[in-house]
């Protein structure tokens, strides 16, 4: 079994992820070497608890001596709530987890935010580990340390920066993914592609499967961008590409277009406002990895959308401008402002 392991060093936080195919079946091992936790509350969704990755996770935790409850959730964004948060707390306090346990986050990026946001709350902090199952978790949201719930005013409105100590990412799970979530995932590599790598961004455009290589390289791509940053306040914003549009049009959609999807059209718009060369390109590498290039929302219903996220009118809106395929630039302009831009060019 070969595995690649990246580091993210953020000093005390510092963390491992590693990656390999068949890779789920070692977690329990993996987990025992840098936690060392009694027991662990391994949280997943009813999707995930279908398949046999849930069974190998617990059984090689249970090989390790850890006892291990699992709590299940309906799969879906509309999860992503303060409803779920709660009722995660609620299994962790009913299996009496203490300060030197772990939860685990076995799933997508849903499960992901939602157990670190219950790991970085529960007694003021415990240690928890993501092991991503769908390839916008691994490439994206398993590394960095953003954490939360959606409220009914917008995306990700409630939430912590608490990074994981560990992510153990398991190729082999993306294999019962359906292929509209496999192409979530995509448009978050096309991302990266855009914002820093071109050599990336050309190895996808063309579609099919992202190799663990890939994977790995998506992963230092992001960590480029948290390393000084962990706190979202400069560089790091630029990760946000097509994330303002993108949050608007989940939220105007009802949560009904996915978040990879969503990125996608979103990076779209942004480049047809800012940077009309690369747009052919962008919409070509999103058609051939079977994502949507047509939005059915007006641009004055996404920028409604938008002040109702940023709860206000006026003031300034800061954006994430492609200048070129591989570059990218945080730009900074009154609401009103970008409201015209939108209005004149998409
Ligand atoms: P998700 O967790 O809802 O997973 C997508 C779907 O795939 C769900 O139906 C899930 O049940 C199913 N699924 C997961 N793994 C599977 C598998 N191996 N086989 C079959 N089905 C499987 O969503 P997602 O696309 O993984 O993540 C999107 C979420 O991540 C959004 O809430 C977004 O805001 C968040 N996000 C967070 C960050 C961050 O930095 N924290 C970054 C990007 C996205
Ligand atoms: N997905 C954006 C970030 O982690 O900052």
């Amino acid at each position: 079994m070969t595995m690649t392991t990246v580091h993210i060093p953020l000093g005390p936080r510092a963390y491992d992820m590693h990656i390999g195919a068949g890779l789920l079946e070692k977690s329990g091992a993996l987990i025992a070497e840098t936690l060392r936790p009694t027991r662990v509350l391994l949280v997943t969704d009813s999707n995930v608890a279908k398949y046999q990755h849930c069974s190998s996770a617990v059984q090689s935790l249970e090989a390790q001596g850890i006892a291990c409850n699992t709590f299940t959730f309906p799969a879906g964004e509309a999860s992503k709530s303060l409803y779920t948060y709660g009722k995660i707390l609620d299994a962790c306090t009913g299996f009496t987890l203490n300060s030197g346990d772990a939860l685990i986050a076995l799933g997508g990026g849903v499960t992901g935010d939602l157990t670190g946001f219950a790991a970085a709350t529960y007694r003021r902090g415990i240690a928890f580990v993501q092991m991503p199952t769908t390839l916008l978790a691994a490439v994206d949201s398993s590394v960095g340390g953003k954490t939360g719930v959606n409220l009914n005013a917008g995306k990700n409105l409630a939430g912590a920066f608490w990074q994981p100590r560990l992510v153990i990412t398991d190729p082999e799970t993306f294999e019962t993914l359906p292929p509209a979530e496999y192409a979530n995932g995509v448009a978050e590599c096309l991302k990266h592609g855009v914002l820093f790598d071109e050599g990336l961004f050309a190895a996808l455009e063309g579609g099919g499967p992202v190799s663990e290589a890939q994977i790995a390289r998506n992963v230092e791509l992001k960590r480029g961008a948290v390393i000084g940053d962990e706190r979202d306040t400069g560089k790091r914003r630029k990760l946000n590409l097509g994330h303002t549009l993108g949050h608007a049009i989940e939220q105007t959609s009802g949560y009904t277009i996915p978040h990879g999807a969503a990125i996608g059209l979103g990076m779209l718009m942004m480049a047809r406002v800012f940077c009309p060369a690369i747009e052919d390109r962008l919409r070509a590498a999103l058609e051939k990895n079977h994502l949507p290039t047509q939005c059915e929302f007006t641009a004055r219903e996404l920028f409604s959308a938008l002040e109702q996220d940023k709860k206000r009118a006026g003031g300034d809106i800061t954006v994430v401008a492609p200048l070129k395929i591989g570059r990218c630039e945080l730009r900074t302009l009154p609401m009103e402002a970008f409201q015209r831009l939108l209005e004149e060019r998409l």
